[in-house]
Protein backbone atom coordinates (compact mmCIF):
# COMPACT_ATOMS: atom_id res chain seq x y z
CA UNK A 1 0.00 0.00 0.00
CA UNK A 2 1.06 3.55 -1.13
CA UNK A 3 0.29 5.79 1.90
CA UNK A 4 0.98 8.87 -0.23
CA UNK A 5 -0.93 7.92 -2.96
CA UNK A 6 -4.27 7.60 -3.09
CA UNK A 7 -6.21 4.05 -4.46
CA UNK A 8 -9.02 4.67 -6.96
CA UNK A 9 -9.92 1.35 -8.32
CA UNK A 10 -12.42 0.54 -5.64
CA UNK A 11 -16.00 2.05 -4.71
CA UNK A 12 -14.14 4.17 -2.33
CA UNK A 13 -11.17 5.61 -3.21
CA UNK A 14 -8.45 5.60 -0.25
CA UNK A 15 -4.77 5.51 1.09
CA UNK A 16 -5.79 3.41 4.43
CA UNK A 17 -6.05 -0.25 2.23
CA UNK A 18 -9.39 -0.74 2.61
CA UNK A 19 -9.24 -3.87 -0.02
CA UNK A 20 -7.52 -5.49 2.94
CA UNK A 21 -9.89 -4.72 5.46
CA UNK A 22 -12.88 -6.54 4.13
CA UNK A 23 -15.18 -6.09 7.36
CA UNK A 24 -14.49 -2.31 7.46
CA UNK A 25 -14.83 -1.80 3.71
CA UNK A 26 -18.40 -3.75 3.71
CA UNK A 27 -19.42 -1.42 6.16
CA UNK A 28 -18.73 1.64 4.48
CA UNK A 29 -20.42 0.51 1.34
CA UNK A 30 -23.51 -0.44 3.61
CA UNK A 31 -23.37 3.48 4.82
CA UNK A 32 -22.55 4.40 1.67
CA UNK A 33 -25.73 4.88 -0.21
CA UNK A 34 -27.13 6.19 2.88
CA UNK A 35 -25.09 8.59 2.33
CA UNK A 36 -26.11 9.39 -1.30
CA UNK A 37 -29.19 9.33 -0.29
CA UNK A 38 -28.77 12.41 1.87
CA UNK A 39 -26.49 14.60 -0.45
CA UNK A 40 -29.03 14.33 -3.06
CA UNK A 41 -31.91 15.46 -0.22
CA UNK A 42 -29.78 17.55 1.57
CA UNK A 43 -26.79 18.95 -0.88
CA UNK A 44 -26.61 21.98 -2.77
CA UNK A 45 -30.43 22.54 -4.30
CA UNK A 46 -30.66 22.98 -8.25
CA UNK A 47 -26.95 22.25 -9.44
CA UNK A 48 -26.38 17.99 -8.88
CA UNK A 49 -26.32 17.62 -12.46
CA UNK A 50 -24.20 20.57 -13.31
CA UNK A 51 -20.57 20.02 -14.28
CA UNK A 52 -18.35 21.75 -11.39
CA UNK A 53 -14.79 22.36 -11.43
CA UNK A 54 -13.73 20.88 -8.30
CA UNK A 55 -10.54 19.43 -7.13
CA UNK A 56 -10.36 15.83 -6.04
CA UNK A 57 -7.21 14.64 -3.76
CA UNK A 58 -5.24 12.30 -5.04
CA UNK A 59 -2.23 11.72 -2.68
CA UNK A 60 -1.93 13.48 0.43
CA UNK A 61 1.81 15.19 -0.02
CA UNK A 62 1.14 18.20 1.09
CA UNK A 63 3.41 19.48 -1.70
CA UNK A 64 0.99 18.84 -4.02
CA UNK A 65 -2.20 16.33 -3.28
CA UNK A 66 -5.09 17.32 -5.64
CA UNK A 67 -6.14 17.55 -9.45
CA UNK A 68 -8.87 19.90 -11.13
CA UNK A 69 -11.51 18.61 -13.03
CA UNK A 70 -15.36 18.83 -13.75
CA UNK A 71 -17.27 16.81 -12.31
CA UNK A 72 -21.21 16.48 -11.08
CA UNK A 73 -21.15 16.69 -7.60
CA UNK A 74 -23.03 12.99 -6.53
CA UNK A 75 -20.01 11.42 -8.31
CA UNK A 76 -17.43 13.34 -6.54
CA UNK A 77 -14.75 10.95 -5.18
CA UNK A 78 -15.11 11.19 -1.79
CA UNK A 79 -12.04 9.24 0.21
CA UNK A 80 -10.53 8.20 2.81
CA UNK A 81 -8.01 10.16 3.24
CA UNK A 82 -5.08 9.86 6.16
CA UNK A 83 -1.61 12.41 6.33
CA UNK A 84 1.18 9.94 6.46
CA UNK A 85 2.16 8.30 10.02
CA UNK A 86 4.97 10.02 11.49
CA UNK A 87 7.59 6.99 12.68
CA UNK A 88 8.24 6.36 16.01
CA UNK A 89 5.33 9.02 17.25
CA UNK A 90 4.89 9.54 20.72
CA UNK A 91 2.18 11.05 22.50
CA UNK A 92 2.72 14.49 22.91
CA UNK A 93 0.97 15.53 26.11
CA UNK A 94 -0.92 14.40 29.06
CA UNK A 95 -0.82 11.62 31.45
CA UNK A 96 0.60 9.42 28.87
CA UNK A 97 3.42 12.06 27.21
CA UNK A 98 6.10 10.51 26.13
CA UNK A 99 4.34 6.75 25.80
CA UNK A 100 3.32 5.50 21.61
CA UNK A 101 0.82 6.85 20.38
CA UNK A 102 -2.32 4.36 20.05
CA UNK A 103 -3.31 2.78 16.75
CA UNK A 104 -6.25 0.78 18.34
CA UNK A 105 -8.59 2.89 20.76
CA UNK A 106 -7.69 2.59 24.52
CA UNK A 107 -10.19 1.25 26.01
CA UNK A 108 -10.69 3.58 29.27
CA UNK A 109 -11.02 6.53 26.88
CA UNK A 110 -13.24 4.73 24.28
CA UNK A 111 -16.39 7.07 25.52
CA UNK A 112 -14.23 9.97 25.08
CA UNK A 113 -13.11 9.71 22.15
CA UNK A 114 -16.04 8.59 20.38
CA UNK A 115 -18.00 11.25 21.95
CA UNK A 116 -15.50 14.07 20.55
CA UNK A 117 -15.20 12.33 17.00
CA UNK A 118 -19.11 12.12 16.41
CA UNK A 119 -19.21 16.14 18.14
CA UNK A 120 -17.21 16.85 14.86
CA UNK A 121 -18.71 14.57 12.65
CA UNK A 122 -21.76 16.01 13.35
CA UNK A 123 -20.86 19.72 12.25
CA UNK A 124 -19.33 17.96 8.57
CA UNK A 125 -23.25 17.65 7.14
CA UNK A 126 -24.53 19.97 9.02
CA UNK A 127 -23.33 22.93 6.96
CA UNK A 128 -23.93 21.30 3.69
CA UNK A 129 -27.64 21.48 5.04
CA UNK A 130 -27.43 25.04 6.21
CA UNK A 131 -25.70 26.27 2.50
CA UNK A 132 -28.07 24.37 0.32
CA UNK A 133 -30.14 27.19 -1.43
CA UNK A 134 -26.87 29.57 -2.09
CA UNK A 135 -26.54 27.95 -5.15
CA UNK A 136 -29.44 29.61 -6.83
CA UNK A 137 -28.33 33.41 -5.85
CA UNK A 138 -24.71 32.88 -5.92
CA UNK A 139 -22.75 36.32 -7.19
CA UNK A 140 -20.91 34.55 -9.86
CA UNK A 141 -20.17 31.15 -10.83
CA UNK A 142 -16.21 31.28 -9.51
CA UNK A 143 -18.21 31.87 -6.11
CA UNK A 144 -20.77 29.02 -6.49
CA UNK A 145 -18.23 26.80 -7.79
CA UNK A 146 -16.09 27.84 -4.14
CA UNK A 147 -19.33 27.41 -2.14
CA UNK A 148 -19.54 23.70 -4.15
CA UNK A 149 -16.22 22.71 -3.25
CA UNK A 150 -16.12 23.66 0.57
CA UNK A 151 -19.40 21.24 0.52
CA UNK A 152 -18.04 18.54 -1.04
CA UNK A 153 -15.27 18.80 0.83
CA UNK A 154 -17.20 19.37 4.10
CA UNK A 155 -19.00 15.75 3.02
CA UNK A 156 -15.39 14.28 2.92
CA UNK A 157 -15.23 15.43 6.12
CA UNK A 158 -18.10 13.38 7.24
CA UNK A 159 -16.86 10.41 5.48
CA UNK A 160 -13.36 10.37 7.40
CA UNK A 161 -15.42 10.75 10.89
CA UNK A 162 -17.51 7.59 9.97
CA UNK A 163 -14.38 5.70 8.79
CA UNK A 164 -12.61 6.27 12.25
CA UNK A 165 -16.50 5.04 13.71
CA UNK A 166 -16.91 2.16 11.74
CA UNK A 167 -13.08 0.99 12.14
CA UNK A 168 -12.68 1.40 15.82
CA UNK A 169 -16.02 1.91 17.45
CA UNK A 170 -17.62 -1.86 16.44
CA UNK A 171 -21.77 -1.67 16.69
CA UNK A 172 -22.14 1.86 18.58
CA UNK A 173 -20.06 3.40 16.11
CA UNK A 174 -22.01 1.82 13.44
CA UNK A 175 -25.48 3.57 15.27
CA UNK A 176 -23.36 6.74 15.21
CA UNK A 177 -22.33 6.57 11.40
CA UNK A 178 -26.10 6.27 10.74
CA UNK A 179 -27.55 9.15 13.01
CA UNK A 180 -24.75 11.57 11.82
CA UNK A 181 -27.05 10.76 8.20
CA UNK A 182 -30.75 11.10 10.34
CA UNK A 183 -30.12 14.64 12.40
CA UNK A 184 -30.75 17.67 10.18
CA UNK A 185 -29.89 21.29 10.57
CA UNK A 186 -32.24 23.44 12.32
CA UNK A 187 -34.73 20.73 12.63
CA UNK A 188 -36.81 20.98 15.87
CA UNK A 189 -37.27 17.30 16.67
CA UNK A 190 -33.66 16.12 15.36
CA UNK A 191 -31.30 19.21 15.19
CA UNK A 192 -27.77 19.27 14.59
CA UNK A 193 -25.26 18.71 17.86
CA UNK A 194 -24.19 22.18 18.18
CA UNK A 195 -26.02 25.98 18.50
CA UNK A 196 -24.01 27.73 15.31
CA UNK A 197 -24.81 24.54 13.09
CA UNK A 198 -28.90 24.78 13.69
CA UNK A 199 -28.78 28.39 12.57
CA UNK A 200 -29.87 29.22 8.91
CA UNK A 201 -26.97 30.64 6.27
CA UNK A 202 -29.37 32.71 4.12
CA UNK A 203 -27.26 35.09 1.97
CA UNK A 204 -23.73 34.92 1.04
CA UNK A 205 -22.87 37.43 3.21
CA UNK A 206 -23.33 34.89 6.17
CA UNK A 207 -22.12 32.10 4.17
CA UNK A 208 -18.42 34.11 3.76
CA UNK A 209 -18.61 35.08 7.36
CA UNK A 210 -19.66 31.38 8.32
CA UNK A 211 -16.78 30.20 6.35
CA UNK A 212 -14.56 32.98 8.33
CA UNK A 213 -15.57 32.36 11.69
CA UNK A 214 -17.27 28.99 12.03
CA UNK A 215 -14.88 27.25 9.83
CA UNK A 216 -12.09 28.94 12.09
CA UNK A 217 -13.69 27.10 15.21
CA UNK A 218 -13.57 23.65 12.71
CA UNK A 219 -9.75 24.51 11.97
CA UNK A 220 -8.91 25.29 15.74
CA UNK A 221 -10.70 21.42 16.77
CA UNK A 222 -8.98 20.00 14.05
CA UNK A 223 -5.52 21.66 15.30
CA UNK A 224 -6.47 20.40 18.96
CA UNK A 225 -7.23 17.03 17.36
CA UNK A 226 -4.75 16.61 15.28
CA UNK A 227 -2.60 16.02 18.28
CA UNK A 228 -4.24 13.70 19.47
CA UNK A 229 -2.98 10.62 20.96
CA UNK A 230 -4.99 8.62 19.20
CA UNK A 231 -2.61 7.96 15.68
CA UNK A 232 -5.70 7.48 13.41
CA UNK A 233 -7.51 10.61 14.81
CA UNK A 234 -4.55 12.78 14.88
CA UNK A 235 -3.53 11.56 10.69
CA UNK A 236 -7.39 12.11 9.64
CA UNK A 237 -7.55 15.55 10.79
CA UNK A 238 -3.96 16.81 9.63
CA UNK A 239 -5.40 15.90 6.44
CA UNK A 240 -8.54 17.79 7.01
CA UNK A 241 -6.57 20.95 8.15
CA UNK A 242 -5.29 20.74 4.52
CA UNK A 243 -8.37 20.90 3.25
CA UNK A 244 -10.07 23.68 5.69
CA UNK A 245 -7.20 25.86 4.37
CA UNK A 246 -9.30 26.40 1.68
CA UNK A 247 -12.33 26.97 3.13
CA UNK A 248 -10.91 29.70 5.43
CA UNK A 249 -9.62 31.37 2.11
CA UNK A 250 -12.93 31.52 1.10
CA UNK A 251 -13.99 33.22 3.99
CA UNK A 252 -11.54 35.33 4.05
CA UNK A 253 -11.13 36.71 0.43
CA UNK A 254 -15.10 36.54 0.11
CA UNK A 255 -15.67 39.57 2.70
CA UNK A 256 -12.41 41.30 1.93
CA UNK A 257 -13.81 41.50 -1.84
CA UNK A 258 -17.43 42.71 -0.41
CA UNK A 259 -15.38 45.30 1.22
CA UNK A 260 -13.13 46.12 -2.07
CA UNK A 261 -16.17 46.62 -3.73
CA UNK A 262 -17.98 48.92 -1.63
CA UNK A 263 -15.37 50.94 -0.94
CA UNK A 264 -14.26 51.60 -4.42
CA UNK A 265 -17.93 52.32 -5.09
CA UNK A 266 -17.94 55.06 -2.42
CA UNK A 267 -14.63 56.25 -3.62
CA UNK A 268 -16.13 56.81 -7.05
CA UNK A 269 -19.30 58.66 -5.94
CA UNK A 270 -17.39 60.46 -3.78
CA UNK A 271 -18.92 59.85 -0.59
CA UNK A 272 -16.05 59.79 2.32
CA UNK A 273 -18.75 58.95 5.50
CA UNK A 274 -18.85 55.45 6.09
CA UNK A 275 -21.97 55.81 8.43
CA UNK A 276 -24.16 57.63 5.66
CA UNK A 277 -25.50 54.20 5.00
CA UNK A 278 -28.27 55.21 3.00
CA UNK A 279 -26.02 57.26 0.44
CA UNK A 280 -23.94 53.71 0.19
CA UNK A 281 -26.89 51.52 -0.09
CA UNK A 282 -28.00 53.50 -3.28
CA UNK A 283 -24.97 52.56 -4.90
CA UNK A 284 -25.99 48.51 -4.80
CA UNK A 285 -23.45 47.65 -2.38
CA UNK A 286 -23.01 46.65 1.62
CA UNK A 287 -22.13 49.45 3.67
CA UNK A 288 -19.56 48.85 6.32
CA UNK A 289 -21.79 49.34 9.50
CA UNK A 290 -23.87 46.69 7.96
CA UNK A 291 -20.72 44.66 7.58
CA UNK A 292 -19.45 44.85 11.21
CA UNK A 293 -22.82 43.71 12.24
CA UNK A 294 -22.87 40.69 10.86
CA UNK A 295 -19.32 39.79 11.78
CA UNK A 296 -20.51 40.64 15.61
CA UNK A 297 -23.60 38.04 14.59
CA UNK A 298 -21.29 35.27 13.21
CA UNK A 299 -18.04 35.85 15.74
CA UNK A 300 -20.53 35.85 19.04
CA UNK A 301 -22.61 32.69 17.29
CA UNK A 302 -19.17 30.62 17.13
CA UNK A 303 -17.73 32.01 20.16
CA UNK A 304 -20.67 29.63 21.77
CA UNK A 305 -18.83 26.49 20.02
CA UNK A 306 -15.94 26.69 22.22
CA UNK A 307 -18.18 25.72 25.34
CA UNK A 308 -18.33 26.42 28.98
CA UNK A 309 -15.15 29.11 30.65
CA UNK A 310 -14.55 25.82 33.10
CA UNK A 311 -14.66 22.24 31.65
CA UNK A 312 -13.84 19.36 33.37
CA UNK A 313 -14.31 17.11 29.67
CA UNK A 314 -11.62 19.54 28.19
CA UNK A 315 -9.38 18.55 31.18
CA UNK A 316 -10.19 14.96 31.31
CA UNK A 317 -9.43 15.03 27.39
CA UNK A 318 -6.14 16.63 27.42
CA UNK A 319 -4.73 14.50 30.83
CA UNK A 320 -6.27 11.48 28.86
CA UNK A 321 -3.52 12.08 25.98
CA UNK A 322 -6.96 12.56 23.46
CA UNK A 323 -7.42 16.13 22.50
CA UNK A 324 -4.30 18.79 22.74
CA UNK A 325 -4.21 22.45 22.85
CA UNK A 326 -3.63 24.61 19.42
CA UNK A 327 -0.15 23.78 18.27
CA UNK A 328 0.90 21.64 21.28
CA UNK A 329 4.16 20.21 19.75
CA UNK A 330 5.15 24.12 19.21
CA UNK A 331 4.73 24.94 22.63
CA UNK A 332 7.17 25.07 25.28
CA UNK A 333 6.17 23.88 28.85
CA UNK A 334 5.61 20.33 30.73
CA UNK A 335 2.60 19.68 28.32
CA UNK A 336 0.99 17.90 31.41
CA UNK A 337 -0.80 21.69 33.19
CA UNK A 338 -1.33 19.81 36.37
CA UNK A 339 0.64 22.91 38.46
CA UNK A 340 -0.39 25.56 36.17
CA UNK A 341 -2.84 28.24 35.80
CA UNK A 342 -4.28 30.20 33.03
CA UNK A 343 -6.24 33.77 32.95
CA UNK A 344 -9.53 33.54 31.61
CA UNK A 345 -12.53 36.15 31.68
CA UNK A 346 -14.57 35.61 34.28
CA UNK A 347 -18.10 37.34 35.67
CA UNK A 348 -17.05 38.75 39.35
CA UNK A 349 -19.59 40.65 41.68
CA UNK A 350 -21.59 41.68 37.99
CA UNK A 351 -18.31 42.67 36.59
CA UNK A 352 -16.17 41.40 33.70
CA UNK A 353 -12.53 40.45 35.51
CA UNK A 354 -9.56 38.53 34.79
CA UNK A 355 -9.39 34.97 36.88
CA UNK A 356 -6.64 32.98 37.36
CA UNK A 357 -7.93 29.26 37.29
CA UNK A 358 -6.45 25.81 36.90
CA UNK A 359 -5.24 25.04 33.31
CA UNK A 360 -6.39 22.02 32.77
CA UNK A 361 -10.10 23.42 33.07
CA UNK A 362 -9.33 26.62 31.09
CA UNK A 363 -8.20 24.40 28.05
CA UNK A 364 -11.36 25.16 26.16
CA UNK A 365 -10.59 28.96 26.76
CA UNK A 366 -7.06 28.57 25.91
CA UNK A 367 -8.47 27.21 22.49
CA UNK A 368 -10.44 29.96 22.03
CA UNK A 369 -7.90 33.09 22.93
CA UNK A 370 -6.01 31.22 20.47
CA UNK A 371 -9.10 31.57 17.91
CA UNK A 372 -9.88 35.09 18.72
CA UNK A 373 -5.93 36.10 17.91
CA UNK A 374 -6.28 34.06 14.71
CA UNK A 375 -9.49 36.13 13.60
CA UNK A 376 -8.07 39.18 14.83
CA UNK A 377 -4.77 38.38 12.02
CA UNK A 378 -7.64 37.85 9.21
CA UNK A 379 -9.84 41.45 9.99
CA UNK A 380 -6.45 43.06 10.58
CA UNK A 381 -5.45 42.52 6.72
CA UNK A 382 -9.66 43.57 6.18
CA UNK A 383 -8.91 46.50 7.50
CA UNK A 384 -6.14 47.52 4.72
CA UNK A 385 -8.82 47.86 2.07
CA UNK A 386 -10.42 51.01 3.46
CA UNK A 387 -7.31 52.16 4.56
CA UNK A 388 -6.08 51.81 0.83
CA UNK A 389 -9.08 53.80 0.31
CA UNK A 390 -8.32 56.43 2.26
CA UNK A 391 -11.46 55.74 4.31
CA UNK A 392 -11.59 56.03 7.94
CA UNK A 393 -13.37 52.63 8.98
CA UNK A 394 -12.14 49.90 10.82
CA UNK A 395 -13.98 46.23 11.59
CA UNK A 396 -13.19 45.37 14.97
CA UNK A 397 -14.14 42.07 16.84
CA UNK A 398 -16.66 42.51 19.53
CA UNK A 399 -15.69 41.98 23.24
CA UNK A 400 -15.89 37.59 24.17
CA UNK A 401 -19.03 38.83 26.61
CA UNK A 402 -21.17 39.98 23.57
CA UNK A 403 -24.49 38.51 22.47
CA UNK A 404 -23.42 34.87 24.21
CA UNK A 405 -25.96 31.59 24.59
CA UNK A 406 -23.19 29.62 26.78
CA UNK A 407 -21.36 30.48 29.66
CA UNK A 408 -20.38 33.00 32.08
CA UNK A 409 -21.69 35.45 29.81
CA UNK A 410 -24.83 34.08 28.97
CA UNK A 411 -26.05 35.31 32.19
CA UNK A 412 -25.84 39.24 31.44
CA UNK A 413 -26.21 41.68 28.65
CA UNK A 414 -23.06 43.41 27.70
CA UNK A 415 -22.40 45.71 24.75
CA UNK A 416 -19.62 45.31 21.88
CA UNK A 417 -16.84 46.62 24.14
CA UNK A 418 -18.10 44.51 27.06
CA UNK A 419 -19.86 46.62 29.45
CA UNK A 420 -22.83 45.08 31.11
CA UNK A 421 -26.24 46.20 30.23
CA UNK A 422 -29.62 46.03 31.43
CA UNK A 423 -31.81 43.96 29.67
CA UNK A 424 -34.17 47.03 29.14
CA UNK A 425 -30.95 49.12 27.70
CA UNK A 426 -30.15 45.56 25.29
CA UNK A 427 -33.44 45.72 24.21
CA UNK A 428 -33.32 49.25 23.07
CA UNK A 429 -29.39 49.49 21.54
CA UNK A 430 -29.54 46.12 20.43
CA UNK A 431 -30.34 46.95 16.75
CA UNK A 432 -26.87 49.16 17.09
CA UNK A 433 -24.98 45.74 17.42
CA UNK A 434 -26.75 43.28 15.01
CA UNK A 435 -28.33 43.16 12.14
CA UNK A 436 -32.27 44.08 12.17
CA UNK A 437 -34.78 43.08 10.05
CA UNK A 438 -34.17 46.15 7.58
CA UNK A 439 -30.34 44.95 6.92
CA UNK A 440 -30.97 41.51 6.49
CA UNK A 441 -34.15 42.69 3.89
CA UNK A 442 -31.43 45.12 2.31
CA UNK A 443 -28.55 42.36 1.84
CA UNK A 444 -31.31 39.37 0.63
CA UNK A 445 -32.47 42.49 -2.03
CA UNK A 446 -28.79 42.32 -3.49
CA UNK A 447 -28.76 38.49 -3.39
CA UNK A 448 -29.20 38.13 -7.43
CA UNK A 449 -27.51 35.10 -9.12
CA UNK A 450 -24.58 36.23 -11.55
CA UNK A 451 -24.31 32.61 -13.78
CA UNK A 452 -22.47 34.81 -16.79
CA UNK A 453 -18.80 33.68 -16.94
CA UNK A 454 -16.85 36.22 -15.87
CA UNK A 455 -19.48 38.36 -14.49
CA UNK A 456 -19.93 39.20 -10.55
CA UNK A 457 -22.61 40.56 -8.77
CA UNK A 458 -22.61 44.17 -7.65
CA UNK A 459 -21.86 44.34 -4.82
CA UNK A 460 -18.92 42.06 -4.43
CA UNK A 461 -15.59 42.67 -6.60
CA UNK A 462 -13.58 40.30 -8.95
CA UNK A 463 -10.91 37.77 -7.31
CA UNK A 464 -7.38 38.46 -7.82
CA UNK A 465 -6.60 35.32 -9.85
CA UNK A 466 -8.65 32.42 -10.44
CA UNK A 467 -8.57 28.85 -9.21
CA UNK A 468 -6.08 26.53 -10.74
CA UNK A 469 -4.93 29.92 -12.43
CA UNK A 470 -7.96 30.20 -14.80
CA UNK A 471 -8.65 33.03 -16.16
CA UNK A 472 -11.38 35.53 -15.41
CA UNK A 473 -14.23 34.23 -17.58
CA UNK A 474 -13.32 30.89 -17.11
CA UNK A 475 -16.51 28.96 -16.75
CA UNK A 476 -16.29 27.36 -13.36
CA UNK A 477 -19.69 25.85 -13.41
CA UNK A 478 -21.23 24.31 -16.11
CA UNK A 479 -24.99 24.74 -15.74
CA UNK A 480 -27.41 21.53 -16.13
CA UNK A 481 -30.86 22.63 -17.54
FE1 LIG B 1 -15.05 20.23 7.73
FE1 LIG C 1 -14.71 23.57 6.58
Amino acid sequence: MNIVNVDYDGLIPNNVGLNSDQRVKAALEKWHPGYLDWWNDMGPEGFQQSLVYLRTAVSVDPKGWAKFDYVKMPDYKWGILLAPQVDDRKIPFGSHKGEAAWQEVPGEYRAMLRRLIVIQGDTEPASVEQQRFLGKTAPSLYDMRNLFQVNVEEGRHLWAMVYLLQKYFGTDGREEAEALLQRRSGDTDTPRMLGAFNEETPDWLSFFMFTFFTDRDGKMQLEALAQSGFDPLSRTCRFMLTEEAHHMFVGETGVGRVIECTCAAMKQAGIQDPNDIQAVRKLGVIDLPTLQKKLNLHFSLTLDLFGNEISTNAANAFHAGIKGRFREDKLEDDHKLENSTYPISRLVDGKISSVDVPALSALNMRLRDDYVADCAAGVGRWNRVPEKFGIAFQLTLPHVAFHRQIGEFSKVKADIAGAVMTDKEWESRKGDFLPSDSDREFIESLMKPEFEPGKFASWIAPPKTGIDNKSGDFEYVKIAD
